[in-house]
């Protein structure tokens, strides 16, 4: 993405609610930009918006929304462009995993995975797509996974879902390219993130990433006093 002023600049986030997407939205409004914070888990939300007007007197916008429900995606992207005429940047972060041999792996598991990492991302972009092309102007942001390059046993399903994310991303770059709109997909190897509490209980994984695994502050979340 070409280096911009943010301030002002309207950013829609998914997966706001917690980790890597949160951060992000601490990291725009820093920069002046206005976050609008969708996630299922308004109670986080609501904290989120808090800190982001203590910390840097940004009003923050939330909207509760499973991604997965694809009518309830079009409602909330309605008022959300009933609230703000704009959208410059969509960053799709919303996304979970559930890290198991195929064998074992429940297809109820695999569906959810796909409904909320791939479908749920593809309706979200869906929504701001059209609008961004009449601004001739947007950047979609998608957050893929290392696992979307490099499938590995137990991730094999999550790293479908980050393939499909990446073959989506690649294809929608060239379909908006000339059209004012830049399509970026970013590839994370492991974070320290509640991710890993569903994806992981049993923490093998953890283990065996550990000396690879980056942290998203220098301080845990429960140190920051918001
Ligand atoms: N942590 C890692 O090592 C890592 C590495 C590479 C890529 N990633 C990707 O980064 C993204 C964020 O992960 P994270 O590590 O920050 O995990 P996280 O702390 O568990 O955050 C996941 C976020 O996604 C939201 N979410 C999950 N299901 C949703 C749904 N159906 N509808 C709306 N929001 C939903 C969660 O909010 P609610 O529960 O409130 O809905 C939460 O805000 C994911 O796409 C993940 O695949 C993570």
């Amino acid at each position: 993405m070409v280096k911009q002023n943010l301030k002002s600049k309207i950013i829609v986030i998914t997966g706001a609610s917690s980790g890597i997407g949160r951060e992000i939205a601490l990291k725009f409004a820093e920069k002046g930009a206005v976050p609008l914070l969708i996630a299922r888990s308004e109670d986080k939300l609501v904290s989120l918006k808090k800190a982001i007007y203590d910390r840097f007197q940004i009003t923050a916008r939330s909207y509760v929304l499973d991604v997965s429900r694809t009518e309830d995606v079009k409602t909330v992207f309605e008022q959300i462009f009933i609230h703000c005429e704009r959208i410059d940047v969509l960053v799709n972060c919303a996304g979970f995993g559930v890290f198991d041999y195929f064998s074992e792996a429940k297809i109820e598991d695999i569906k959810k995975m796909f409904a909320v990492n791939a479908v749920g991302l593809m309706a979200c972009t869906k929504m701001v797509v059209p609008h961004m092309i009449r601004r001739r102007s947007g950047h979609i942001v998608n957050i893929a996974s290392i696992a979307g390059k490099l499938s590995t046993p137990k991730s094999t399903v999550y790293a479908a879902t980050k393939h499909a994310v990446l073959g989506f991303s690649n294809g929608l770059r060239m379909e908006l390219a000339d059209k004012g709109i830049s399509v970026m997909a970013v590839n994370p190897g492991p974070i320290r993130t509640p991710f890993f509490a569903t994806a992981d209980p049993g923490g093998n994984y953890a283990k065996r990433a550990g000396r690879y695994a980056r942290s998203l502050l220098c301080r845990p979340e429960s140190d920051r006093g918001d």
